[in-house]
């Protein structure tokens, strides 16, 4: 059977950055880099675009609003404005976040975890994550270009789904 190709099938990824990714490129850029959040998001857009695909981008300090796009985005929007996959960097919500998990299974769509830092080499605290064992892949220490893998993935797999 002919797959669609990225020209005829129209597709949705909601991208989500939790608390104080806001300050990207304010924020210990020894750390987290230079580049701002603003600066992913439109990268991100622009790729995404190329592949007949919408970005949705969101980032909240407030676990409650994630939690409520989450639900939104992923089930209770109509139909033909229901997202495919999710890319999220759930920030501290990571280490923390019972809601946040329980939010992306009760939508059942494929995501993947990425982080700007590596969480294995810093404080052990940050070596737990609520989300790693139910995402499709985890990206860290990669800093800024993990999330253009991510999306790279998302294009590759949608497409050939
Ligand atoms: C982070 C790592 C988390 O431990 C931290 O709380 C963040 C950012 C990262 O992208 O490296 O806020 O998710």
């Amino acid at each position: 059977m002919t797959q669609p190709s990225s020209q005829q099938v129209h597709r949705r990824i909601l991208l989500i950055n939790g608390p104080n990714l806001n300050l990207l490129g304010l924020r210990e850029p020894e750390i987290y880099g230079h580049t701002t959040l603003q600066d992913i998001e439109q990268r991100l857009s622009k790729t995404a675009k190329k592949h007949n695909i919408e970005l949705i981008s969101i980032q909240s300090n407030h676990e409650g609003e994630l939690v409520d796009a989450v639900q939104h985005h992923g089930l209770l929007a109509d139909s033909e404005n229901k997202i495919d996959a999710v890319i999220i960097n759930p920030a501290a919500f990571t280490h923390t976040s019972v809601a946040l998990r329980d939010a992306l299974l009760a939508i059942n769509k494929p995501f993947i975890e990425v982080h700007l830092s590596n969480i294995h080499s810093r404080e052990p605290f940050r070596e737990h994550s609520y989300f790693s064992d139910k995402a499709v892949g985890v990206i860290c220490g990669l800093g800024h270009l993990g999330y253009d893998m991510a999306l790279t993935y998302c294009i590759q797999s949608l497409y050939s789904a």
